[in-house]
């Protein structure tokens, strides 16, 4: 299996491409190094440094290789940043998306794995949340993601391009075996945040908001650890490719920490002290969200093996220390 992968330079990106490669795939990254780290390409991969906004970048790359599939991971994910910046997030999420998707179709792909994201939903009508939710985004990260989903489906309706849009919650660890030590820039996620104050690259983190309706009043979120989420695209690869349909499923573990909880457990497994202050709410945020994952189960037999927090943070903590 020929596959390409965009962003396998990126923090999820490497981790896919890892699981990827273990399935014997031969696999091409396709990375702007905007976001990704130079650290993380992996050496069995061929790099083609380009950007999904470049229609001579893509033109050029689809001249020159063939693919079977494209696991499509490029683009930008801070759901507070997209409230301030939406057009970075229509020229990566959305323009360069379609870019990818045109090119796929000219050049007789038809199967795109799609990280989607459990932003799609917005504020939660019951939880766990199951892929039935009414869909109605409250940051425009998830707008867009919900966008392309919206494209997909009508392309798959319309010409048979098959796809697995994946609804991640909160991606976090790093690979057990140490294989991915680039860390990310400038992130804006709440687990590397709290890592660079443990590691002392920063002062302190600002909690957004302790009145929510949560049991400590901040919010809590379903964290996914990353080799499990990099499992699933290749579980939804080979799915697809058997069953000739396309697939919207949930990928998180149906359990949920607060902010506090995660400073609490980075403490302990780092021994540091980590300060923080608690400023106001971040536009677009929820107070809880937790997946049910169990359509993913169901269709993929997939379960998740390495989510529980002591090993995201702990496989964290290996990278930053
Ligand atoms: C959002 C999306 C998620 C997506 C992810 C990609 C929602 C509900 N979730 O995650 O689907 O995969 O972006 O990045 O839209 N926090 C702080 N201080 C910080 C950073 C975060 O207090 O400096 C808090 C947030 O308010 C939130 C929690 O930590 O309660 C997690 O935030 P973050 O890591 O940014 O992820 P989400 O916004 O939940």
């Amino acid at each position: 299996m020929k596959l390409l992968i965009t962003g396998g330079a990126g923090y999820i990106g490497s981790h896919v491409v890892l699981a990827a490669l273990e399935k014997g795939s031969k696999v091409t990254i396709f990375d702007n190094l905007s976001t990704g780290n130079k650290k993380n390409i992996n050496k069995d991969c061929k790099f083609v440094n380009g950007s999904i906004n470049s229609l001579s970048d893509l033109s050029s790359l689809f001249k020159k290789e063939k693919f079977d599939a494209v696991i499509h991971l490029a683009g930008k994910k801070a759901a507070g940043e997209s409230m301030k910046n939406p057009l970075i997030y229509l020229e990566n999420n959305i323009i360069g998306t379609i870019n990818l998707i045109k090119s796929c179709i000219e050049n007789g792909i038809n199967i795109l794995i799609f990280s989607s994201s459990a932003s799609v939903y917005g504020e939660p009508k019951y939880l766990p949340l199951d892929e039935k939710h009414s869909l109605s985004p409250i940051n425009y990260y998830g707008y867009t993601k919900l966008a392309i989903e919206n494209h997909l489906k009508w392309f798959s309706d319309l010409i048979g391009f098959r796809y697995a849009a994946l609804r991640y919650f909160n991606a976090a660890g790093y690979d057990l075996e140490n294989r991915v030590l680039g860390l990310e820039k400038n992130p804006q996620n709440l687990i590397p945040i709290v890592m660079e104050v443990a590691s002392l690259q920063r002062d302190a983190l600002d909690i957004f908001g302790n009145d929510y309706k949560t049991k400590d009043g901040t919010g809590i979120r379903d964290y996914i650890h990353v080799t499990d989420l990099a499992k699933a695209h290749i579980d939804a690869l080979d799915y697809l490719l058997k069953k000739q349909v396309s697939i919207t499923v949930n990928l998180g573990v149906e359990r949920g920490y607060s902010v506090l909880e995660i400073i609490e457990m980075v403490t302990k497994i780092s021994g540091k002290k980590i300060e923080y202050n608690i400023v106001d709410r971040r536009k677009g945020d929820i107070d809880t969200i937790i997946a049910d994952y169990s359509l993913a189960n169901h269709l993929l037999g997939w379960v998740p093996e390495n989510s529980n927090l002591k090993t995201i943070i702990e496989s964290t903590w290996k990278v930053y220390a």
